[in-house]
């Protein structure tokens, strides 16, 4: 789980780098925001999702942890596509805002599982 977790952060971590640089090149900002959530939420969080698991998880593989993984994975990756075509004008608020909340809720809910995953692996057991 670490490892699935750290890759995939990096590749977050070289598209949003490579999006910063087209900016900066190209003096068109209008993609900041994405470009902002594709380094904090796919690269930062996601490193963090695999230091958890390296560090208190123990790499634990159960349904819950599974559940987690494909929570963060699968609305993070569609909220980054919603938000690049939301700033790319390819659809209207009023349209692709209501598709983006489901994702949002998605990245909610796991790191909500993600602090339930952690409280328990870190319960003290003498009780
Ligand atoms: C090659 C490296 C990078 C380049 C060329 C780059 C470029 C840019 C550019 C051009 C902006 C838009 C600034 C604006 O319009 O206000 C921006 C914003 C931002 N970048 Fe990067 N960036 C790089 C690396 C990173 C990294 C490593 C992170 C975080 C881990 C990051 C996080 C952000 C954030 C959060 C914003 C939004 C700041 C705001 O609120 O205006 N960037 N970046
Ligand atoms: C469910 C996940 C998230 C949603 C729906 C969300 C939503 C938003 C929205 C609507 C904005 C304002 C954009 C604008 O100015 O037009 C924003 C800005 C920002 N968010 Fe998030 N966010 C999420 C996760 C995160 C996470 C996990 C981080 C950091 C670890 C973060 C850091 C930021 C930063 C730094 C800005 C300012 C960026 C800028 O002005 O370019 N967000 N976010």
């Amino acid at each position: 789980m670490d490892r699935k977790f750290v890759l995939t952060a990096f590749a977050y971590a070289l598209v949003g780098l490579a999006l910063g640089i087209y900016m900066a090149g190209s003096q068109n900002h209008t993609q900041h925001v994405t470009h902002a959530h594709v380094m904090l939420l796919g690269f930062v969080v996601t490193f963090i999702y695999g230091l958890c698991h390296k560090l208190w998880l123990n790499n634990l593989t159960t349904t819950l942890s599974k559940i987690q993984y494909y929570l963060h994975q699968i609305g993070t990756l569609f909220l980054l596509i919603g938000l690049f075509l939301l700033f790319a004008k390819t659809f209207p608020e009023n349209v692709i805002g209501p598709i983006l909340g489901i994702f949002e809720i998605m990245v909610f809910i796991g790191m909500l599982l993600m602090a339930v995953l952690f409280v328990v692996a870190t319960q003290k057991t003498d009780v």
